[in-house]
């Protein structure tokens, strides 16, 4: 997929991209909330996300009015520490005042199928409860890392995708664990804005094929969203600093 509706920033270290991400993060906030009165989020998982949610803590925003939501999650239980869900608590989550009631983890310890169809019926409005509740999409912003083979969320290359669900299960996952839920290109790309972050020299060859051409994941996500993709020296095959 031509990286074309793309946009790639480069920056010098992993740490800038993670600074500018919490920047951009903030802005869209209040972009959004003085707009909108309400601020949706998906949060990735992965390294480079996870330093830019620190960034997040003890800074000034209208925090009561976001919601989060998630990309994708790994089929592990509740606290166990692998999870996109425990580790956006342990970096910000549990650090700033946004009402529990306003995130929303994936259930993935019910297992992909079970949390796959709960989780569509939580953004597709046909949930009851809590969910019920649920802010409608589009989202304002959807966070997504990469990796090394060019996934993102856990969209993985070589396993199609349908194209009705906003989310589906994940059996068979090249990168352990190998049960998750993620979002679909249909649901992450249901969104105003979307940053790629890419970071270290293990991305390099993958970011080297999606920008000569190469199908992967992680293109056809970020050309549908329209993304910015930020990048740092080590993911351009540069030498660091
Ligand atoms: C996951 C993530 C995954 C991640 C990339 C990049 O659950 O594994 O959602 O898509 O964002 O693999 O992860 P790193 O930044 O840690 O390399």
């Amino acid at each position: 997929m031509p990286a074309g509706s793309v946009r790639f920033q480069s920056l010098a270290t992993s740490a800038d991209v993670a600074a500018a991400t919490a920047e951009r993060i903030l802005a869209a906030a209040e972009h959004a909330v003085a707009e909108r009165g309400r601020f949706l989020l998906v949060l990735a998982g992965g390294r480079t996300p996870i330093m830019a949610y620190t960034m997040l803590v003890g800074k000034p925003a209208q925090w009561d009015c976001w919601s989060i939501f998630f990309g994708d999650e790994r089929c592990l239980p509740p606290d166990h520490p692998e999870r996109n869900s425990v580790a956006a608590r342990q970096a910000f989550l549990d650090q700033v005042p946004i009402p529990p009631a306003n995130i929303y983890p994936m259930p993935a310890e019910q297992g992909p199928v079970a949390a796959a169809l709960s989780y569509q019926r939580t953004l597709s409005g046909s949930a009851t409860g809590k969910a019920a509740a649920v802010p409608r999409l589009p989202f304002d912003l959807v966070l997504l890392g990469m990796g090394e083979d060019g996934h993102t969320a856990s969209l993985f290359p070589g396993h199609p995708v349908p194209d009705g669900p906003l989310v589906i299960p994940v059996l068979d996952a090249p990168k352990p664990p190998p049960k998750r839920v993620s979002l679909t290109p249909k649901a992450l790309c249901a969104a105003r804005a979307m940053l790629v972050l890419v970071t270290g020299a293990d991305k390099a060859d993958a970011l080297r094929a999606w920008r000569a051409g190469a199908d992967l994941p992680v293109g056809r996500v970020a050309a549908l969203g329209a993304a910015l993709v930020l990048v740092d020296r080590a993911a351009e095959g540069a030498a660091p600093p």
